[in-house]
């Protein structure tokens, strides 16, 4: 019996420790989260004796996605049958699931997936693989376990557009680069990929009846952006523009690219093998200069050119330009199977055809209001071509304007535009929601960082039921004047991404920033396989100059912990690499220096951080002590060029204020403001001012310039540090407004504090 027992207790030992391993809750990262998700104990493990069984068609993607995948990383292809078997994967018809919804459930034996169409496979298996360790990824075969743990997941996205943009106009990007943005797309469950393929910098697709084109159209002298480009990338290899997109003509280095209608093809059908819809822009009828160039008649004047801030658009007042758009949009049309054709019809200088008889009379012959009428008009006419071509048209949210067509559907991007969805919703017309101040991401990550982009609503607030319906889904857009090359595409995309795909499969009530963010932590080691230049915290401590007077204490951090980052410096000017000083703790510097920071991780590293670190005395203090608390102001009428044009003259009219602000004068023209006063230093330190204004302003202290926000602009601002003793400092202002006066308000930062107004309780007269 003692025997026995003890039999009994090895068996069950040897079948413990046999068993798959099974995993904890923080193990599984599944970005988007899934609807309804269970862990359970052990895990499947996949080998290359798995089989996989299919009942149907659509399940082919899927099956070939993950053997894809497999044959790269593990080394070998799963045998697929169409026999129904009880171990292995088995890919399930399960009709009462809607289109893009799928189930998984996972057991030690095998691994079910059920879904009723190919999207709903094809997304179990993006499951599947991040179930799957991070060398899934891999493009050579890695040794590892390949382990999925045990779940048991129902699933399904909230919106049906989920979509990537990407410029090719602006930089353009190969056909290679496209095909690996996709298959980032694919990983996050993304399911439409917006090309905005011609616009004024260059035409990136092949064009059989116009082919200039693409011959000279998509061929460009380097242009503003590239020279910036060029200057940024002597401090960062991020803004190299892409060699192999340049090509020599006649002695001339030109930038460039296009896609043949071939290439297009590919792309599309490559999307395809990933459930991704193709949607070309082709944006009319303005940023259409590449044309112009060509095609000079398609605009009123007969020749392409800048009128203040965009381009002049094409001449809506002659048939030609209807013919031109036709002709290219009947090509267009051919070569994409999805449902829309994006026109875009954002940014047009109506003003060229306020000042077009063509124009006018157009307006005239079909009793059109204005020119925002006229662009309706046109877009009535594209919208009714592409019908009869079994096509829907869709435009930015300038469509709006003017009136919508029946059919359009609208892109809202212009967050300054609040009313435009309530419009479109209003009258019938979808909506994909990908705002500007959320969803660009070019914008750096400083200024539109993970969570704002993740907190975005895509439904506002007081949204109706019928409403809703009309918000397709969300996209983020990569406008490209400052992503020259894939790894800056990569950077301004990575991990941003993540946040969109969770806002656009998740419910909002699932959705919750930090627990998202665990899970974003752990797809770094994934990225990283993928080799993705993603972003990383940057350095905070050096945004300033740095003032002292006998020592400063820099003190670095970065934006937000990040596991495996580290920040490295230097105090020479030189660019600072992995083999810079590596930072540890605030340093304590004495003399005058430059200091240059980036932070790392492994070779990935962030845009670089630099100040200046200046040695100053102290300003004595003045022997003048004010009677009076309060500022002095003087208003003059009159006209200056600029604020350097400014005199003050001895003997002057002035008025007490508590503060520097415009108040009533934003309503007045032509005039100026000069401010004068004593500030006073509430112990020897180094202080900062800071001048916000549009126009010019320039601030004083005694007779020396100290914050210079001189020049004509419009609301910025400028600060400057200046050690001062203890005492009372004379200072005056002064500010020339712009055309539309807008703000001129100035700040003081004391030793140690937050930034205060400069006003009455710290000056006197
Ligand atoms: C846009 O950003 N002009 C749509
Ligand atoms: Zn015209």
């Amino acid at each position: 019996m003692k025997n026995y027992c003890l039999f009994i207790v090895l068996i069950f030992i040897m079948l413990v420790s046999c068993a798959n391993p099974s995993f904890q809750e923080d193990e599984i990262t599944l970005i988007p989260k899934p609807l309804h998700f269970q862990l359970n104990e052990q895990s499947f493990r996949v080998k290359s004796s798995t089989s996989i069984s299919v009942s149907d068609e659509s399940q082919t993607k899927a099956v070939s996605y993950l053997n894809m995948l497999l044959e790269q990383a593990a080394g070998f292809a799963l045998d697929v049958s169409e026999e129904a078997q009880s171990g292995g994967i088995l890919f399930e018809m399960s009709a009462d699931l809607s289109g893009e919804a799928y189930q998984l459930e996972v057991t030690p034996r095998q691994i079910r997936i059920k879904a009723s169409g190919e999207s709903g496979f094809f997304y179990a298996v993006q499951t599947l693989r991040q179930l799957l360790p991070a060398q899934i990824e891999s493009k050579t075969k890695a040794n590892v376990d390949w382990l999925v743990p045990c779940v048991s997941i129902e699933d399904e996205p909230r919106f049906s557009w989920r979509g990537m943009h990407m410029d090719f106009s602006r930089h353009f990007f190969t056909l290679d680069e496209v095909k690996t943005f996709l298959d980032y797309m694919t990983l996050y469950k993304l399911n439409t990929y917006h090309m905005h393929l011609t616009d004024d910098q260059g035409w990136r697709i092949e064009i059989k009846k116009y082919p200039l084109l693409t011959e000279k159209g998509a061929w460009r002298i380097p242009n503003n952006q590239d020279t910036i480009c060029m200057e940024r990338a002597k401090e960062n290899d991020l803004f190299q523009i892409a060699e192999k997109n340049f090509r020599q003509v006649d002695g001339e280095r030109l930038y460039g690219g296009f896609f043949t209608q071939e290439e297009i093809r590919e792309i599309v059908d490559y999307a395809d093998e990933r459930c991704i819809t193709v949607v070309p822009e082709i944006d009319m009828p303005g940023h259409f200069k590449a044309a112009i160039d060509n095609y000079p008649f398609l605009s009123c004047k007969d020749q392409a050119g800048w009128a203040t801030v965009f381009s002049t658009p094409c001449c809506l007042g002659k048939e030609t330009t209807y013919e031109f758009m036709e002709n290219v949009l009947a090509e267009v049309v051919e070569l994409f199977p999805g449902p829309y054709i994006h026109i875009g019809g954002d940014e047009v200088n109506i003003q060229s055809w306020i000042d077009c008889p063509k124009c006018q009379g157009e307006i005239k012959k079909h009793g059109l209001k204005d020119e925002h009428e006229l662009q309706s008009h046109f877009n009535r006419r594209i919208e009714k071509f592409l019908q009869a071509k079994g096509k829907q048209l869709m435009g930015w949210d300038e469509i709006v304007r003017g009136g919508l067509s029946e059919g359009a559907t609208m892109m809202w991007w212009r967050n300054w535009a609040p009313q435009a969805p309530y419009i479109a919703a209003d009258n019938g017309n979808d909506m994909v929601m990908t705002p500007d101040f959320q969803y660009y991401f070019d914008f750096t990550n400083e200024a539109t960082p993970l969570q704002k982009v993740y907190d975005y609503k895509p439904v506002p607030e007081d949204f109706s039921p019928q409403q809703t319906e009309h918000i397709l889904g969300v996209q983020a857009n990569l406008w490209s004047e400052w992503i020259p090359n894939f790894k800056r595409l990569q950077y301004q995309t990575f991990p941003r991404i993540m946040a969109l795909a969770e806002t656009g499969w998740t419910s909002e009530e699932a959705k919750d920033f930090d627990d998202f963010f665990k899970r974003v932590e752990k797809h770094y080691p994934r990225m990283d396989v993928m080799d993705i230049h993603y972003y990383i915290p940057s350095v905070e401590g050096l945004e300033k100059k740095i003032v002292f007077v006998d020592s400063a204490l820099v003190d670095l951090t970065l934006s937000f912990p990040l596991e495996g980052v580290e920040i490295f410096y230097t105090l020479d000017g030189s660019l600072p690499t992995r083999q810079s000083l590596r930072y540890t703790q605030p340093l304590v510097v004495k003399k005058p220096m430059v200091i240059k920071a980036r932070a790392y991780r492994g070779e990935v590293f962030n845009d670089l951080k630099t100040t200046e670190i200046e040695q100053q005395s102290y300003r004595e203090a003045s022997a003048m002590v004010p009677d009076n608390k309060g500022l002095k102001r003087w208003f003059v009428k009159g006209k200056l060029n600029n604020v350097e044009e400014i005199k003050v003259p001895v003997t002057r009219n002035w008025q007490k204020t508590e503060t520097i602000e415009l108040g009533d004068f934003a309503k007045q023209k032509d005039f100026y403001l000069v401010y004068e006063g004593l500030f006073e230093a509430s112990r020897d330190g180094v202080y900062e001012f800071e001048l916000r204004s549009d126009g010019g302003s320039l601030m004083f202290l005694g007779d020396e310039l100290l914050v210079d926000n001189g020049g004509y602009h419009g609301p910025r601002k400028r600060y400057a540090k200046v050690a001062l003793k203890k005492g009372w400092h004379p200072f005056t202002i002064r500010y020339l407004p712009s055309s539309n006066p807008r703000v001129i308000t100035a700040w003081v930062t004391n030793p140690g504090e937050e930034a205060q107004f400069l006003d009455g309780s710290v000056c006197g007269f």
